[in-house]
């Protein structure tokens, strides 16, 4: 598959795009939203595309163009305000999925939040994030794109340990590496007995990723 990954300079971003540029089956298209960042992934050989969520969704296209997937790894992050997590989280998640459409893409995976879908769950502090991620995971559903939505808990930046625990409902408070993540992101890429058309919590936990996948 040819994958545009979005946010591929962010963390969880930045591993997925290095997983799937070692990946014997996987083509992966970074995009990054400044000159610095492209110049770094193409010197490591990895394609790169300029784009800003904040721009218009022709622009998104453009950068998805002969692609077969779009994972979604952006974010506004917690140091900005409200204002950037309605434009990038939800507007620019939205606009991002438009853009998948509209350039033909098949498949996309939103790296959304634990408990999204489960607003008696949302933490009352960032509330407006939980607002902006609910909404544009069921602006994904209800695309015609072929969707998985991974909803990790908090997420760590220790090493992953390959072994993760996944389920349509994990109200617990709980945590994740992000290393794991993103090895859950590439493997649902494919998983279509799994994965295709749904959404699923991610914590650490005691299976392997495709053992704990084929739980779903
Ligand atoms: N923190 C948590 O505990 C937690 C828990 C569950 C889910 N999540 C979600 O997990 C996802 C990834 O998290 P992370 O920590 O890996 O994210 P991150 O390191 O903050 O990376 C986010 C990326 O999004 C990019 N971005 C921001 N605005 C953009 C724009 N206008 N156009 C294009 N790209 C833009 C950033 O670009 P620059 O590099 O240029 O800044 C950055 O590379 C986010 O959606 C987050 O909401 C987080």
């Amino acid at each position: 598959m040819k994958v545009l990954v979005v946010g591929a300079n962010g963390q969880i971003g930045k591993q997925t795009t290095e997983m799937l540029q070692e990946h014997n089956d996987h083509h992966v298209r970074a995009m990054v939203r400044k000159e610095d960042q492209l110049n770094e992934f193409k010197d490591k050989g990895i394609e790169a595309v300029l784009a800003d969520l904040e721009g218009p969704v022709d622009q998104l296209a453009q950068a998805a163009d002969g692609c077969d997937a779009v994972i979604f790894a952006a974010g506004s992050g917690g140091k900005t305000g409200a204002d950037k997590t309605l434009l990038i989280d939800l507007d620019g998640a939205i606009k991002m999925v438009e853009a998948a459409e509209k350039a033909g893409v098949e498949r996309f995976l939103m790296v959304s939040a634990l408990q999204a879908h489960n607003r008696e769950n949302w933490n009352e502090k960032i509330r407006h994030y939980y607002v902006a991620k609910h909404y544009a995971d069921k602006a994904l559903v209800e695309s015609s794109l072929n969707h998985t939505i991974v909803r990790p808990g908090g997420l760590l930046n220790e090493e992953g340990t390959g072994k993760v625990r996944v389920a349509e409902n994990l109200p617990e408070r709980a945590t994740i590496p992000r290393e794991d993540v993103a090895r859950v992101l590439v493997a649902s890429l494919n998983e279509e007995k799994k994965t295709f058309n749904r959404g699923f919590d991610l914590l650490s936990g005691e299976y392997s990723v495709e053992k704990a996948l084929s739980t779903l």
